[in-house]
């Protein structure tokens, strides 16, 4: 890999770690400030966290990786840790915790901020692996940003009128480009060994063969995915897989999560807006099981996990591995919808200067993409610096996503990230794209 300067050099990682910590701060001020305090500790959704328990726990993480472990320092709240385990409360009991309310919730995290700034400051960005490239620093911005990613879809489940608006993505013309592109046989390099803040799954690089393979151009748009509503798919059993079928029954599911059908046409809510589905978007909110009946009806499959990290990242030219589709330079508003910028996903088609090599667009940003693939480890997997990171959830319950979506920031996306949830799940900013077997005379 041909990584920037900015990705090797300690002090040019510090100052990367001071904007990556600073720019996700901002955007947890903001999405627990645009609401009244009673709506920060109320339950929006039996899905989510209460806000005001995801802004504590933030504070909570950083202090147990960058205070206590990087620092050496004692616990300042020793009482409350217990509160802030993920893994102590599920999500759905938290509400009836005696969490802090929302003015110290916001103090402890402005507190513990405070003191892991003076530790960046000298901190040693090398000796030990959680310091070495300024880790600890990368793993707790993400970690944050992973939260507030999580915050915008409980301020997407919450009902009542919009708290948060952002500009929409430029209009894009109707993408008139080729619908799949082909990618030939052959090996790649799939995970990371070089990449700074990689987390433990995307480790280590290996290689890969991959039989050739047809990728969609873009993801799935409204439009056509509306086509297959409209065919009946929701009512036909051969598109489902035996769970997906039973669970779209019991639950009486028929289009994708905040969908409505009026006067003859399909509405969404989004934010506290109601509008019309525009046609060109990527579909949104829809769980595995959807993309994946989707899939067979139109005569498709979902890719694997290692077909959409080749499209992503193989550089047919060099025969190498990049960091993101359009090379290695860190993302721009040019390049991809991240970062929540905007509050949905662009039109198919837009961001030309984000396409891989081969012409493949919106990888990353817009929508997370469902792969076919479960969460399991690469080969010589290791966990650091937790297994409840990602080691507790390798498995066929968990589906792999791919490709970050507009709620993402770019600190915590690249071509190897990899993201994880139940098939059933369809609250997350999830869509998908199709792919088919190249063979000749494939089964
Ligand atoms: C990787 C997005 C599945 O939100 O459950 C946050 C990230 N891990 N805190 C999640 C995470 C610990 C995780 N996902
Ligand atoms: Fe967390």
């Amino acid at each position: 890999m041909t990584a920037p300067d900015s990705l090797t050099d300690p002090e040019s990682l510090r100052t990367r770690a001071l904007d990556a910590l600073t720019t996700a701060r901002d955007r947890t001020a903001l999405l627990t400030s645009c609401v009244e305090d009673p709506e920060l500790t109320a339950q929006h959704s039996p899905l989510m966290s209460p806000l005001v328990w995801d802004l504590a726990h933030i504070g909570n993480q950083e202090e147990l990786w960058l205070l206590r472990e990087v620092a050496g320092r004692e616990a300042m709240r020793p009482e409350i840790d217990g509160l802030y385990d993920a893994f102590e409360h599920p999500r759905a009991a938290r509400p009836s915790l005696p969490l802090l309310p929302p003015a110290e919730a916001r103090q402890y995290a402005a507190e513990v901020r405070g003191r892991a700034l003076d530790v960046l400051e000298s901190a040693a960005f090398q000796g030990t692996r959680l310091t070495e490239a300024g880790f600890a620093f990368g793993m707790i911005a993400q970690h944050e940003q992973q939260h507030d990613e999580t915050m915008l879809i409980t301020h997407q489940l919450r009902k009542g009128p919009a708290a948060l608006t952002a500009p929409d993505p430029a209009p894009a013309p109707l993408f008139t480009g080729p619908a799949e592109v082909l990618v030939p046989e052959g090996p790649f390099v799939m995970g990371t060994s070089t990449e700074p803040w990689a987390l433990d799954n995307e480790r280590p690089a290996h290689r890969r063969m991959v039989p050739a393979f047809f990728i969609d151009t873009t993801p799935v748009t409204n439009a056509a995915y509306q086509a297959f509503i409209e065919d009946g798919g929701y009512g036909d059993r051969r598109w489902w897989t035996p769970e997906g079928w039973d669970h779209i029954r019991a639950h009486d599911i028929e289009a994708p999560l905040f969908w409505r059908r009026e006067g003859g046409q399909w509405l969404r809510r989004r934010f506290g807006v109601t509008e019309v589905v525009p046609p060109d978007e990527p579909v949104l909110h829809v769980c595995w099981y959807e993309a994946d009946a989707y899939a067979r009806w139109a005569g498709r499959r979902l890719p694997t996990e290692e077909e959409w990290e080749k499209a992503a990242r193989h550089d047919p030219a060099a025969d190498r591995s990049t960091r993101y589709p359009w090379g290695d330079a860190d993302p721009t508003p040019e390049h991809a919808n991240l970062g929540q910028r905007h509050l949905r996903p662009a039109p198919a088609g837009s961001y030309p200067a984000g396409a891989s090599p081969l012409g493949v667009r919106q990888l990353i940003g817009d929508v997370w993409e469902w792969t076919s693939s479960d969460l399991l480890p690469y080969p010589g997997f290791v966990a650091f610096p937790y297994r409840e990171y990602s080691e507790v959830f390798f498995g066929p319950e968990y589906k792999v996503l791919r490709g970050g979506s507009f709620a993402v920031d770019p600190v915590a996306c690249r071509g190897t990230f990899r993201n994880w949830d139940y098939p059933i799940r369809r609250q997350i900013f999830s869509g998908f794209r199709t792919a088919r077997d190249a063979a000749l005379g494939g089964s």
